[in-house]
C-alpha cells in the first residue's frame, strides 16, 4: 500500500472526531439535524485546526447516502468519494494558488450545472482571503444569488481581510488554535498506533512548538518517526526543532536563583558546546520566567497558560521557591540581554557578561523595594550618635518611592552633610521629615506649631544648602518645600526672569488674589528670600 501522510491518515472523518472546536462541530451537527442549512459557510482560524477537515466532513453530511445526517455513514459510494478526493461534485480551490478572476469565472459557469450524483454540488474555496478583488466581485454575485443545488464552504486564516461584504452573507464559524493537552493526547494515540517509541517530554515539547496547529504537530511527529527507529528522545526532539528543552529552564532559573557559580559556568559550556541558538535559549527563559510570574501572582495559572500538567507542578514549586524580587531581577537582566541581542553579533559574549553579573552574590539586590528595607535600617541607629538624626522620611507615596530610595537610605549622608554647612538648620532639619514628591518636588512636613522653623528653613539660602546636601547624595537636583499642613495643593508661580521656583505658599494668598502680577509677587519673594540681583 502507498505511503500515506500522517496528517491524511489521521484527517478526521466524522464530526466526533474533530479535536476542540466544540461549538462550531455542536452548532453543525444541530443545523443538519434541523434541515436548517445555510448556502455558504465561513469557516475562520489559524492553520492546522481543522477548518478543511470540517468542510469535508459537511460535505459528506449533506450528501451522503443517508443524510442530510450529521453522522455520515463514510461506507456508501457517496462518502468515499469524498474521502478519497474522487467525486466531480466536490470542488476545492485553493484561493492561495488560483486568485484570478478567471478562475472565479469558470466557477460560476460550472455552478450553472446541477451536480452529476450528489445532491448539493459543494465548493471548497480555502484561504478564500487570497482571492483578488475583481475575483472576491466575481464570486459575490454567485453568493448574491446561489443556485440551490451549490453550497459553499470558504475556509480562511485571516478573516479580518475577507471583504465584509462576502462575509456578511456567509455563515460564519471560527475555529481555535488546539490545547497544548489535546495535541499530547492525540500524538500519545498516532504514536500508539503507529508503533513508534517515543518518550512523554518529547510528545510534551513537540505539543507546545506546534502552536495550537494539530497538522505541525502530526508533521514533526512523522518526521521524527522517519529518521529515528528506535525511542524518540527529547534531545532527537530538541535538535529537530532546534527549541530549548524544559529540562534546561527549570535547572538555569535553579542555578541563577541559587547564585551557583560553578554550575552557572558549566551550564553555560554546555549551551555553548550544544549549538543551542543562544537567542531561542533566552526567548525560552524569559517566557519561563514570564511563566513564574504567573504562577507567583495569579491565583488559576492554569487558566491564562497553556502547560501539560506535570509542568504546572513543576511551575508551581518553581514559583514558590522564588523571591519576588529576584524574579524580576532577571526578568529585567534577560529581558536587556535579549533586547541587546536582538542588534549584535557577539550574543554569546552578551550572554557570558549577564550571566557572570547575575550569579554575583549580592546582585538583585538593588531591585528590591527600598522603602520598607531603609526604613527598618534607620530604626536601629548603626551608632549613638545617630540617635539624633531624624527618621528618614516617612510616608513617602509610593510613585515617589523609588526615586526617593538613595534618599531614604543616604538619609544620615544628608543630615552630616547638611550639618556641616550650617549647624543650625541642621538642628530644624534633622526633626523633620519628607512626605511626598512630586517630580522633583520633596515636601517636608513641620508640626504646626514649629511656623518659625519652617520660615527659617524656607529661606532661600537654607533651602539651597539643604539642595545641594540631596544633590550630592542623590545626584538630582530638587526642590524643596516646607509645610505645616499636608496635601496641599501647591501651584507653582512662573517667575520669567528667574529660575527660582516658589510655590504658592511662599507668598501671602492676598497678595495672590488681589495683585495676581508676577512683578510684585516677586519683588515679595526677593525681600522675602534675600536674592541678590
Ligand atoms: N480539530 C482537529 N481535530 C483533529 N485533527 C485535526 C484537527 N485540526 C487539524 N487536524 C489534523 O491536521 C490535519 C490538517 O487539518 P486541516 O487541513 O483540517 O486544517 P486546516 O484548519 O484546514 O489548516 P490550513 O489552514 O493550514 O489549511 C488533519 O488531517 C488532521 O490530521
Ligand atoms: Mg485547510
Ligand atoms: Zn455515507
Amino acid at each position: 500500500m502507498a505511503y500515506i501522510s500522517f496528517y491524511r491518515k489521521w484527517r478526521p472523518q466524522d464530526f466526533d472526531q474533530i479535536i476542540g472546536q466544540k461549538y462550531a462541530v455542536k452548532t453543525l451537527k444541530n443545523a443538519i439535524a434541523a434541515g436548517r442549512l445555510a448556502h455558504s459557510y465561513m469557516f475562520c482560524g489559524p492553520r492546522g485546526t481543522g477548518k478543511t477537515s470540517a468542510a469535508r466532513i459537511l460535505a459528506k453530511a449533506v450528501n451522503c447516502a443517508q443524510g442530510p445526517t450529521p453522522n455520515p455513514c463514510n461506507q456508501c459510494e457517496n462518502c468515499k468519494s469524498i474521502t478519497n478526493g474522487t467525486n466531480v461534485d466536490i470542488l476545492e480551490i485553493d484561493a492561495a494558488s488560483n486568485n484570478g478572476v478567471e478562475h472565479i469565472r469558470e466557477l460560476r459557469e460550472k455552478a450553472k450545472y446541477i451536480p452529476s450524483a450528489l445532491k448539493k454540488k459543494i465548493y471548497i474555496v480555502d484561504e478564500v482571503h487570497m482571492l483578488s478583488t475583481s475575483a472576491f466581485n466575481a464570486l459575490l454575485k454567485v453568493l448574491e444569488e446561489p443556485p440551490p443545488h451549490i453550497m459553499f464552504i470558504m475556509a480562511t486564516t485571516e478573516p479580518q481581510k475577507v471583504l465584509p461584504t462576502i462575509m456578511s452573507r456567509c455563515q460564519r464559524f471560527d475555529f481555535f488554535p488546539i490545547s497544548v493537552e489535546d495535541i499530547g493526547k492525540k500524538l500519545k494515540k498516532i504514536s500508539a498506533a503507529e508503533h513508534i517509541g517515543v518518550d512523554d517530554d518529547a510528545l510534551d515539547i513537540i505539543a507546545k512548538y506546534a502552536k495550537g496547529s494539530l497538522r505541525d504537530a502530526d508533521g514533526i511527529l512523522e518526521q521524527l518517526a522517519s529518521f529515528e527507529q528506535d525511542q524518540i528522545t527529547v534531545e532527537d526532539v530538541t535538535s529537530l526543532l532546534g527549541v530549548v528543552d524544559y529540562e534546561l529552564l527549570f535547572q538555569f532559573a535553579d542555578i541563577l536563583m541559587g547564585r551557583d557559580v560553578k554550575k552557572g559556568l558549566l551550564f553555560a559550556h554546555n549551551i555553548f558546546a550544544g549549538n543551542q541558538n543562544l537567542e531561542v535559549f533566552i526567548q525560552e527563559f524569559l517566557d519561563h520566567l514570564y511563566h513564574l510570574y504567573i504562577f507567583q501572582h495569579y491565583d488559576q495559572p492554569q487558566e491564562i497558560v497553556e502547560m501539560p500538567e506535570t509542568f504546572q507542578k513543576r511551575y508551581q514549586a518553581q514559583a514558590k521557591k522564588a523571591a519576588k524580587t529576584d524574579l524580576m531581577f532577571l526578568i529585567q537582566a534577560y529581558g536587556d540581554l535579549y533586547k541587546q541581542m536582538k542588534n549584535s553579533e557577539g550574543a554569546a559574549t552578551l550572554f557570558k557578561t549577564t550571566l557572570i553579573l547575575t550569579l554575583q552574590p549580592s546582585s538583585g539586590q538593588l531591585q528590591q523595594d527600598p522603602l520598607p528595607k531603609s526604613i527598618k535600617q534607620s530604626k536601629k541607629p548603626a551608632s549613638p550618635d545617630s540617635n539624633k538624626h531624624p527618621a528618614p522620611p516617612e510616608n513617602i507615596q509610593k510613585d515617589a518611592a523609588a526615586a526617593n530610595g538613595s534618599i531614604e537610605k543616604n538619609w544620615l549622608k544628608i543630615c552630616n552633610l547638611v550639618k556641616k554647612s550650617k549647624i543650625s538648620v541642621h538642628a530644624m532639619f534633622a526633626e523633620i521629615s519628607a512626605y511626598r514628591c512630586d517630580g522633583n518636588t520633596l515636601y517636608f512636613y513641620l508640626d504646626p506649631k514649629k511656623s518659625w522653623h519652617k520660615d527659617q528653613l524656607s529661606k532661600k539660602n537654607n533651602k539651597d544648602l539643604i539642595a545641594k546636601a540631596l544633590k550630592q547624595v542623590s545626584g538630582t537636583q530638587y526642590r524643596i518645600h516646607f509645610e505645616t499642613e499636608k496635601e496641599k495643593t501647591h501651584k507653582t508661580i512662573a517667575l520669567d526672569s528667574q529660575n527660582n521656583d516658589f510655590t504658592t505658599e511662599d507668598v501671602p494668598q492676598n497678595m495672590v488674589k488681589e495683585s495676581g502680577q508676577s512683578s510684585d509677587i516677586y519683588a515679595y519673594l526677593k525681600e522675602k528670600f534675600e536674592i541678590k540681583e
